[in-house]
Order: C-alpha cells, then sequence, then structure tokens
C-alpha cells in the first residue's frame, strides 16, 4: 500500500511538474491564482444539452478556464491537473497530492491563492481535509457544479469565476479553505451538500455561509469559528496514509455486527452516523462499549442534516468511552478522525479536539 502511494505520488509529481514549466497566463499587476482540476461535473459532458445523463471528468483544466469570459480580469491564472475523476472516486492518495502541492505552491511568493475544481458529491470532505492540513493564510477555494459544463444554462463557468475572485481577492486571506458555489461562501468546516440535483446545493445548515459573491463582487459576514490552516496542529507531510476509520449508518433495527466486522476488517476508529443526537440501539451500543474498551475510538455523529451532537445528555458518553462529533457530519468526522489517530492520544484530548476543529 505504501510502495503503491509513493509511486502514484511520484507519478503525479512528475507529472505535475510538466505543468509548473510554463508561466501565469498573462502577467498582468494581477494576483497569481493556481487552478487544480481534479475532475467532477464542472469538468462534466454529455452529449446534448438537454440530458440528465452526462460524464463527469472529461474536460482537461485549460479548456475550463477558456470557458469562462473575463476571468483574466481578475488573476494571472495556471492550471494544473491533478486528477480527472468522478468525486465518489476522491482518494487519500489524491488528498495527500492535493495537500502536498498546495503547501509547496503557497509557499511561493509568486502564488496568491488556489481554488480546486472538484466534483460536488464528496466536495466537503476534501475542502474540510484541506482545511485542517493546509499551512497557509492565503485563500484556496474549491468550486464545482451541478449541470455538466455541455447543459442549457451550465452553472459551472460563474462558479469557477467566482471562485477565482474569492482566491484573488485579500479580504479571503487568513479565512481557511471555503468552498464556492452559486453565489455563496461557505467555510469548509461547515459546508454540507444538500441536493442530487440542485443548483442550490450546497449549505452550511449550522453556523450559516460566511459570505456571498456575486459576479466576483465579495462581501463578507463573519469568519469561520473554528481552527484551520496556519492555527491547525494537523499535517500530513511526510505521511503516506491515514488510519482506517469506518462509517455505519444508524436507523431502527440495526444489526450491531457490522462494529466486530469493521475492527476485523482494520478499522482504527469508527464514526456513528447515529439516529437524532447520535443514538443508536441497545445492542450497537453495547458493541461500541467493547470496541472502545479494545483501544477503538468510536465518534457518535448523527444522520440529521443539522445540530449538535451532545456530550453525556442522552447517552452516557464516560461510561461508553465515545466521543462525540459536536457538529460535524459523518464524512467529516470520519476526516478528523483519521487525522487524529495519526498520533496516540488519550479519548479527553480526541474529544476536545472534536470540540475544536
Ligand atoms: C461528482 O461529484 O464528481 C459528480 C457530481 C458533481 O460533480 O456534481
Amino acid at each position: 500500500m505504501r510502495t503503491l502511494h509513493f509511486f502514484k505520488q511520484a507519478f503525479l509529481v512528475v507529472f505535475i511538474v510538466g505543468f509548473t514549466h510554463f508561466s501565469f497566463a498573462q502577467g498582468k499587476d494581477l494576483p497569481n491564482v493556481v487552478i487544480l482540476a481534479t475532475g467532477g461535473t464542472i469538468a462534466g459532458t454529455a452529449e446534448g444539452a438537454d440530458q440528465a445523463g452526462y460524464t463527469a471528468g472529461q474536460l482537461g483544466v485549460t479548456t475550463m478556464i477558456e470557458s469562462v469570459p473575463g476571468i483574466q480580469e481578475l488573476a494571472n491564472l495556471k492550471g494544473e491537473q491533478i486528477s480527472n475523476v468522478g468525486s465518489q472516486d476522491m482518494s487519500i492518495d489524491i488528498w495527500l497530492t492535493l495537500a502536498d502541492r498546495i503547501n509547496t505552491l503557497l509557499a511561493s511568493n509568486e502564488v496568491d491563492g488556489i481554488v480546486i475544481t472538484h466534483g460536488t458529491d464528496t466536495q466537503e470532505e476534501t475542502a474540510y481535509f484541506l482545511n485542517l492540513v493546509v499551512k497557509s493564510d492565503k485563500p484556496v477555494v474549491t468550486t464545482g457544479a451541478m449541470r455538466p459544463a455541455t447543459a442549457i444554462s451550465a452553472e459551472g463557468p460563474l462558479n469557477l469565476y467566482n471562485a477565482v475572485a474569492v482566491a484573488a481577492s485579500p479580504k479571503s486571506i487568513g479565512k481557511g479553505v471555503m468552498v464556492v458555489m452559486n453565489d455563496q461562501i461557505h467555510s469548509a468546516h461547515d459546508a454540507t451538500k444538500i441536493s442530487t440535483t440542485a443548483v442550490q446545493s450546497f449549505m452550511s445548515p449550522v453556523e450559516g455561509q460566511i459570505g456571498g459573491v456575486i459576479y466576483g463582487n465579495i462581501e463578507y459576514y463573519r469568519s469561520p469559528y473554528s481552527i484551520h490552516t496556519t492555527k491547525s496542529e494537523f499535517s500530513v507531510e511526510g505521511v503516506m496514509e491515514l488510519p482506517r476509520v469506518d462509517i455505519m449508518y444508524a436507523y431502527a433495527d440495526m444489526p450491531a455486527d457490522f462494529i466486530a466486522y469493521s475492527i476485523k476488517a482494520g478499522a482504527k476508529g469508527i464514526v456513528i452516523a447515529g439516529v437524532g443526537n447520535g443514538n443508536m440501539n441497545a445492542a450497537t451500543l453495547e458493541a461500541v462499549k467493547k470496541a472502545t474498551g479494545q483501544g477503538i475510538v468510536v465518534v457518535r455523529s448523527t444522520r440529521l442534516p443539522s445540530g449538535d451532537v451532545l456530550r453525556n445528555a442522552e447517552v452516557n458518553d464516560d461510561e461508553y468511552g465515545t466521543v462525540v462529533s459536536d457538529e460535524l457530519n459523518p464524512a467529516k468526522a470520519r476526516v478528523l478522525l483519521m487525522l487524529t489517530l495519526l498520533k496516540e492520544r488519550n479519548i479527553e484530548e480526541i474529544q476536545e479536539i472534536f470540540f475544536n476543529y
């Protein structure tokens, strides 16, 4: 696994170096922004303009940039193709490559901001991962689209335009990683996808969006509340893989044996997408207690779209040895737990991390 990751990283680095030989497009007195393309519907195409079916991750980064009128007036742009996948195929390998590339680019005086084009399905996970491991105050923005590039009223070009405007703006410094979709600016900590097909596909259900961007005009309402980027204690420098953390979706009459299976398969942590306030049935709670007794870290999150999971309220976390996710949904709780488990820590420390990040 490690060796495979090393070769994949080496391949991607060689691939990327090929793109770093050309300099920023126009060299005007504008901020320099690098667009890292990973695929998704924003780069997707269909046979016709009126079809629901399409293939994600078809267009290259240069074609995407060229399709946006006026974008060259916002920033000097450079594009790099990191991957070209539907984001259901986003992987930890690609995350580690992205983090490494972003940290290298932002350490250079030549780069003022980064935009990542991404499928919307797992965009929130990538954005949150980067929010924890990017070591710079410079703006990092993810964006995508719900309609493929060939569709009637494709919204990708305007999303990319707005994302570049946000990444190029000094107002965005220190805001952590942001998700820019449909004229809204969300903190990576808060954003979540809420619709399978609608253009209004992202929201920040607990804390609300942090700003808006209309044809490149930006207004921030607030700064993110949780710890991110330069203040984050997490780093993936030299990291080749992350510990396995599984997510279990709770429901009526859920069987408890998934927990034992997951541990046998190598999980070091488990996130329960609990019912209500992070709840699960009695049989699953007993299996969880056994798991935490064996040193597996179990985080209680919720399958609901909004609200905090409260510690020692409906479930006695002290007794079961569990951690609550606070505001994080299951997918983001998994990201945080994987990074947390890179180092040995006790349950109290892990709980503090979930309250602060
Ligand atoms: C994907 O996540 O790659 C497909 C869906 C989308 O980008 O909207």
